[in-house]
């Protein structure tokens, strides 16, 4: 196993076959040299800066009904909000005051925000601080749409493809396709932002196989960012009964993804931090280099239940803010304010 790890380690690059050997024979010890290796790659590239991002979950309404998510549309115990324009400038000035310098604007596919409500409170927040970074994410939309967030300003778009093998994404995602999801990535990549894709780990039925496939098409879509987080059991949703993804999986996935693209932005999720107390903490010591703070308003944070048990759903963003510095600063890291853009399109 170490030799197939090595090879990664020089090469970035390894066949599927080999990527499906490691998950399936990987013992303790070879588990901790890929961690390692994984780690030495991310201090080269980026030092030991953890990049922090301030995130707004503006809307909980979706269109859609993807069956593992707590906010779907059948939901009918989701408690729904959205926030105006005021109070998402609101957020950014609190973050602001706290030292962000990107902010994540995520949120259910909610067509209340149309073309021209999205293209103004991108304008509006661009226009008050000259030196923030943008991220959008909120789902499929078509070519044109996208071009006009990007023309308005947007830096940055987040948008999991969430599993690469077809059938279980078409079992998990009713009435939509695969093809589009792969579609809109493509899109955002020619338009000009810098991408995020990434799946979630431990999902009903998901095998190793469907693990190499992901990581296989990430290697051949080269985005700028990967989001990788375990899959957690809601409990209003048709998959509450299921196991969910571990963190050990989880941060495997990340030390290959790491390995894969050495110089993606890679997050410790929350996800990874609300199965373990020290989940983020771990994802770090695997690879990762960016975390995503909630700045969202305290009254809707428990409304914005994508899964069970998600953390930090009582706490004022200064207090996320100090908790997360904290842990960063324990795990032997430092905390990096700035836009933290890609090492290709740092300013
Ligand atoms: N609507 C946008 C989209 O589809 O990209 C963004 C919001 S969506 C809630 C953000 C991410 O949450 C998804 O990409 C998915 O991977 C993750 N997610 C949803 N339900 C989850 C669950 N039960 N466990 C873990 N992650 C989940
Ligand atoms: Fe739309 Fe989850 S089903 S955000």
């Amino acid at each position: 196993m170490k030799a197939l790890i090595d090879e990664l380690d020089t090469h970035h690059i390894l066949s599927g076959e080999n990527l499906l050997s490691l998950l399936e024979n990987l013992d303790e010890e070879n588990k901790q040299y890929l961690h390692t290796k994984a780690n030495r790659n991310r201090l080269q590239h980026y030092d030991d800066r953890v990049y922090m991002r301030g995130l707004i979950e503006f809307t909980n309404y979706c269109k859609r009904d993807c069956i593992y998510c707590g906010i779907r549309k059948s939901n009918k115990e989701a408690d729904r909000y959205r926030l105006s324009k005021d109070e998402i400038l609101h957020c950014c000035d609190v973050g602001y005051q706290l030292g962000y310098r990107t902010y994540v604007l995520q949120g259910g596919e909610d067509p209340y925000y149309t073309d021209d409500r999205v293209v103004d409170i991108v304008r509006s927040i661009k226009e008050k601080y000259k030196d923030v970074a943008v991220t959008l994410s909120i789902g499929e939309k078509s070519y044109a749409t996208y071009k006009k967030y990007y023309d308005a300003g947007a830096d940055r778009y987040l948008l999991r493809h969430e599993t690469h093998s077809r059938t279980l994404y078409e079992r998990l995602h009713p009435h939509m396709s695969y093809d589009n999801r792969i579609r809109c990535l493509e899109d955002l990549k020619a338009i000009g932002f810098q991408v995020g894709a990434g799946f979630m780990v431990g999902l009903p039925s998901q095998t190793n196989g469907d693990y190499v496939k992901d990581l296989l098409f990430l290697k051949q879509l080269e985005p700028h960012m990967v989001g990788i987080g375990p899959f957690i059991p809601q409990s209003d949703t048709p998959l509450a009964h299921e196991k969910g993804g571990t963190v050990e999986k989880t941060c495997i996935l990340l030390s290959l993804v790491r390995l894969l693209l050495p110089e993606v932005l890679l997050p410790a999720t929350t996800a990874l931090g609300s199965l373990h107390s020290k989940g983020r903490e771990m994802g770090l010591k695997s690879g990762a280099n960016v975390v995503m703070p909630n700045l969202s308003p305290t009254n809707v944070r428990e409304k914005y239940a994508l899964y069970d048990g998600k953390i930090c759903t009582g706490d004022e963003a200064a207090h996320c803010r100090k908790c997360i510095e904290n842990r960063i600063e324990k795990s032997g890291y430092h905390v990096d304010m700035s836009r933290g853009d890609h090492v290709t399109r740092a300013m």
